[in-house]
């Protein structure tokens, strides 16, 4: 065995440890109220990168939540560089009844670990340092120049980041970017991803009279605004699960008949994802397979929606107010503010003259499609099949990482999406987890990405 394979599973039980450390901190990014938590994980992950043995660390302050930035640039000027690129920020743990343990209260059960960020993002993120340090400790050198870069906004659209990105590009200049912040194509079925959807994520509210109202005094004379809000809903798709807003599909790319062969022999059984979930049948638009439909092409969904009584029993009641947050995946080449333009626009024209409404746009990002035949991704799939023993497959896949199109428009480097995860470990859900085993792979697969990328 290796030095480097031998050191990493000596170490097991240590990175363990100290990955409970990182998911016990409380990084929500949304939430104000975790503002400190937000600072002291950004603390965390700089001395994190200490220990590793990263140099000239720093936390940068942005408007926002700051990024940290660590780099090891020892390798020489021929050897290439690698940005690697992560986010310690997560999602919102609600509802909270519904964890097993609570959510920064790592546990490990099965063989998984189970804490809000374990896959998403600090267990990839850690598992990405943890390669670095095991490099270092076994060789005392790494074989390609390496910067790190940690953020804390990705959840929330990292609306501070491409400003950073235009400042710092000579900082961050690199031949290759790293993200480990995806997922697998199934569990034992290693994949590299090529794809993201973007998206536009929007809040609708509409009001109607100036104070909530008896519905037996008022009702029937003056529009109910939630009742307007769900026909505004339910304008916004047709019966064949496509979109209505005018010029929605005007930049997407189709699938090429090659491209749907591909898609058409990916392993996927229809029956157990239902089963899986719980769930009928599954929806979408006519005409495409659920592995289309869920990476490359486009979506609109209410993520939350609220307005009136919503209590235990019964109130009559005419509401005053009614929102929904509303968001849409996109796939190239649709563009994020066209397309939160073009639906606030076909909203207004939907609305009832009855009521008012207000339409913003919260955040958003650009859907990407990485190139597959990059030194990166080459180097990628020979580190997978080392560490899974099999040859990884080539997917897309649903959710967004903002910053991708950037980083290959601003840094004019490619990037490779090597993730771990699996999207059955309920990223953003309840029980939130992440396998342990998958865990430690992806620390060698990342160990072995450095190596490969120099052979
Ligand atoms: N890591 C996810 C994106 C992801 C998940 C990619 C699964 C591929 C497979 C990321 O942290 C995320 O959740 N992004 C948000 C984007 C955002 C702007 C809030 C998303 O996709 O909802
Ligand atoms: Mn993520
Ligand atoms: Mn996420």
């Amino acid at each position: 065995m290796s030095n480097l394979l031998a050191y990493i599973e000596n170490n097991q039980s240590t990175y363990l440890e100290e990955l409970k450390d990182f998911l016990r901190i409380p990084s929500i990014s949304t939430d104000p109220e975790r503002k400190g938590d937000i600072v002291r994980c950004a603390e965390w992950v700089a001395q994190g990168m200490k220990s590793v043995g990263l140099e000239n660390i720093q936390i940068f302050p942005t408007d926002g939540h700051p990024v940290v930035y660590g780099e090891h640039l020892h390798a020489g000027k021929e050897a290439p560089t690698v940005l690697f690129y992560g986010h310690y920020d997560v999602q919102p743990v609600d509802p909270l009844h519904l964890w097993t343990s609570a959510p920064f209260e790592p546990t490990v059960r099965d063989g998984k670990i189970f804490a809000r960020g374990a896959v998403d993002d600090k267990g990839q993120v850690f598992m990405q340092l943890k390669s670095l340090e095991a490099h270092l400790k076994t060789n005392g050198k790494l074989p390609v120049n390496v910067k790190v870069l940690i953020e804390g906004e990705e959840e929330i659209g990292s609306v501070n980041l491409e400003s950073f990105l235009r400042k710092h590009a000579q900082m961050l200049a690199a031949d290759t970017v790293l993200i480990s912040d995806t997922a697998m194509f199934a569990d034992e079925v290693p994949s590299l991803c090529y794809g993201l959807r973007g998206l536009s994520y929007m809040e609708v509210t509409v009001t109607g009279p100036n104070r909530d109202l008896h519905s037996g005094v008022f009702g029937g004379a003056v529009a109910n605004p939630a009742n307007a809000l769900a026909s505004i809903i339910a304008k916004l798709t047709d019966d064949y699960g496509r979109i209505t807003i005018p010029g929605f599909y005007d930049d997407v790319l189709p699938l090429t008949p090659e491209e749907r062969r591909e898609y058409a022999q990916l392993p996927h059984d229809e029956a157990q994802y239902c089963k899986e979930l719980n769930i009928p049948a599954t929806d979408g638009e006519f005409g495409y397979n659920t592995l289309e439909k869920t990476s490359a092409r486009p979506t609109l969904d209410v993520n939350g929606i609220w307005g009136g009584f919503t209590g235990e029993g019964a109130k009559t009641v005419l509401p005053a107010k009614a929102s929904a947050k509303i968001s849409m995946r996109l796939v190239p080449n649709q563009n994020t503010d066209d397309i939160a333009k073009k639906f606030e626009a076909y909203v207004r024209r939907i609305a009832p003259p009855t009521v008012t409404v207000e339409v913003s746009n919260l955040h958003g990002g650009n859907p990407a499609i990485t190139p597959i035949d990059s030194k990166g991704v080459k180097a990628a799939l020979r580190a997978m099949e080392r560490a899974f023993g099999k040859k990884p497959l080539l997917t897309r896949e649903g959710g967004s990482i903002p910053i991708v199109l950037l980083f290959q428009n601003i840094l004019n480097a490619p990037v490779v999406l090597m993730g771990m995860g699996l999207n059955t470990e309920n990223l953003h859900s309840p029980d939130e987890h992440f396998t342990l085993k998958n865990f430690y792979r992806g620390i060698t697969a990342s160990a072995y990405f450095y190596e490969e990328l120099v052979k």
